[in-house]
This record gives structure tokens, C-alpha cells and sequence, in this order.
């Protein structure tokens, strides 16, 4: 089995992905998303092993046309994930905030920031504040900060929620299970963690994995939002509920989110499920990779010049 092979099967994709007879490589080439028809997605079948194609768009057609339609709130996984998903606001979580933050610093770093502060700074400068933060609790109880990593000039930027216990010993946020598992998404687009950026949304790890509170989010953002304005992504894939929320500023949840293009600063948005809900829920691997396909439309729109509508 090779490498692909393998991610197909990890994708719970691989055996939608392979028609009877293989298929002539210009006329998948050739085929647009409009000119596939449903018989054609019909006839992909198990058969013989032979791969559609390397191409995505077709390969995206025959995996499931159930799947295609955007908007899909069905099963979204977001009710049945209350373990990823971080819920409401409430009172205890703001009074939490009260004490976890430290209201004055906060004030300070917003007061410091009201005027564009981190809007200027370039990326040493502001892999050093990362580096020395002390705004919230988060960093007493991790070993490091864990900043981001990858091309700092790319056209996708993948962001997540907060390190867990692999990030904070290696400083790099989805090295653990749930990075393996992203970088395996990225290779079924076709991309490297390389030639992406990956950062998250908070950059200390919370005490045992739990999710960020609203306050350290709201420490925490501008340095991603500072991340997101240097790198200049065509396309941001928000991985989850903290990222969908943090950058939409909405508590709408992934299944609303899902399926739609959305707008961040003029950027494009696409909100996916968590690697690490994936990795429970295999199952929704499937809507997950719709989630990409409609990511890869995008950037192809982006890089065409002819960007898709965005909510
Ligand atoms: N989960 C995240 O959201 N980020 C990481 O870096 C690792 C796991």
C-alpha cells in the first residue's frame, strides 16, 4: 500500500475513490464539476484498485454526491462532539476569566493594542511577545509557547484550537496524533505542512487539554490575527469550533458553519471539523474532506482571480 493509498484509507475514502474501469486520464483532465453526471459518480464502484485519478476535482465528484451539497447541517458531529466543542459562554466561565486572566494585564494588553500595537510589529518582533506573554495563566502551567510554523508566505493557513501535551514539549503546534492526522488532510489536497502555516488560536497549552476560556481566547487572538495579516493566506481553514468562533466571532456551530464560504478580513474561510474529533469520529472523515474539496474550489477561485461568494 502506498503512502496515498494509505491516506485514502485512513480518510475512510479509498474505496469510493476507485471505478471498475480505469478512466482515461484527459477526460478526467477535461471534466469540470458541472460536465460530471450522476451516472458517472454512480459507476465508481470497488473494483479493481485502480485509482480515478490524481486529479482532486474528479476524484472529489466520485466520493459521494450526498456529500457535495453545501450547507448540510445533518449530522454535523457538532452535537454529538460536546467533548470538542467548547460550549456557551456562561456566568462561571466569565467569572473564571475574572481570575485566570488577570484583569489588569488584560486591560493593559488591550488598551496597548486598542491603537493597532500589534499591527505593526513584524514577525522576530512578534515571535518574541508570543515568546514572553505572561497575559494569562495558560503560561505559568505549559513549558513553552508554541507560535506556528510553516511557509510564512503561504496561500493556506490551516489554525486550531490550543497545544496539547506533544506541541508543548516541541514548540510545534499538530505534531501529536491529531497532527498526523492533519497532515494527512493536507496530503489528500495535495499539500505539504510545509508549504502551509499552522498556528493556533491559543499558543499556551491549557491545563490537561482542556478548551481555552473565553478570556485567554480573547488575550491570545491578537497575535494570531497579527500571524494571519503577515502570512496574507488566499485561504484560511478554521480546524474547529475555537478557530471558527475566534475568527467569525460568532458561537454559531459547525454545522451552521460548515459548507458555507466565509469572510475573515477579505480572506476566505472555510470551517472544518478538529483533526482530534476526527480522530473520534472517523465517521465524519467524509464530510470533513468535502469540507477541503470546497477549500481547494476556493483557492483555485482565489488564485483565478475569481473569488467564490463569501458569507
Ligand atoms: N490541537 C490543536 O488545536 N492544536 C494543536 O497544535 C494540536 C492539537
Amino acid at each position: 500500500m502506498d503512502r496515498r493509498e494509505a491516506m485514502l484509507r485512513e480518510l475512510n475514502l479509498y474505496p469510493t475513490w476507485v471505478r471498475r474501469e480505469p478512466v482515461a486520464h484527459e477526460t478526467i483532465a477535461q471534466s469540470s464539476r458541472q460536465e460530471v453526471s450522476v451516472e458517472a459518480l454512480n459507476t465508481a464502484v470497488v473494483g479493481d484498485n485502480t485509482p480515478v485519478t490524481d486529479s482532486l476535482i474528479p476524484v472529489r465528484q466520485d466520493v459521494a454526491p450526498d456529500v457535495v451539497s453545501r450547507g448540510d447541517e445533518s449530522g454535523s458531529g457538532a452535537a454529538a462532539s460536546p467533548d470538542l466543542f467548547a460550549g456557551q459562554e456562561d456566568a462561571q466561565a466569565l467569572d473564571d476569566r475574572q481570575s485566570e486572566t488577570g484583569e489588569d494585564s488584560l486591560r493593559e494588553f488591550q488598551r496597548q493594542n486598542a491603537g493597532g500595537a500589534l499591527g505593526r510589529v513584524d514577525w522576530p518582533e512578534l515571535k518574541q511577545k508570543v515568546h514572553d506573554c505572561e497575559l494569562c495563566n495558560l503560561r505559568a502551567g505549559c513549558t513553552q509557547t508554541v507560535f506556528g510554523v510553516g511557509d510564512e508566505q503561504a496561500d493556506w493557513m490551516f489554525i486550531g484550537e490550543a497545544p496539547g501535551a506533544e506541541e508543548d514539549a516541541l514548540g510545534e503546534p499538530f505534531v501529536g496524533h491529531a497532527g498526523r492526522l492533519l497532515d494527512n488532510m493536507l496530503l489528500a489536497i495535495k499539500l505539504k505542512r510545509r508549504e502551509t502555516y499552522i498556528a493556533n488560536v491559543i499558543k499556551c497549552r491549557p491545563p490537561e487539554d482542556r478548551h481555552p476560556h473565553v478570556g485567554e481566547i480573547a488575550t491570545c487572538l491578537p497575535f494570531l490575527r497579527r500571524q494571519i495579516d503577515l502570512v496574507k493566506p488566499r485561504v484560511i481553514v478554521a480546524l474547529g469550533k475555537t478557530a471558527a468562533s475566534a475568527l467569525l466571532g460568532t458561537d454559531a456551530t459547525i454545522a451552521s458553519l460548515r459548507g458555507t464560504v466565509h469572510d475573515y478580513q477579505g480572506i476566505p474561510l472555510i470551517v472544518t471539523f478538529h483533526p482530534a474529533y476526527l480522530l473520534r469520529s472517523p465517521l465524519e472523515k467524509a464530510k470533513a474532506w468535502q469540507d477541503l474539496c470546497l477549500a481547494v474550489d476556493t483557492m483555485q477561485g482565489a488564485l483565478s482571480g475569481v473569488p467564490s461568494g463569501t458569507n
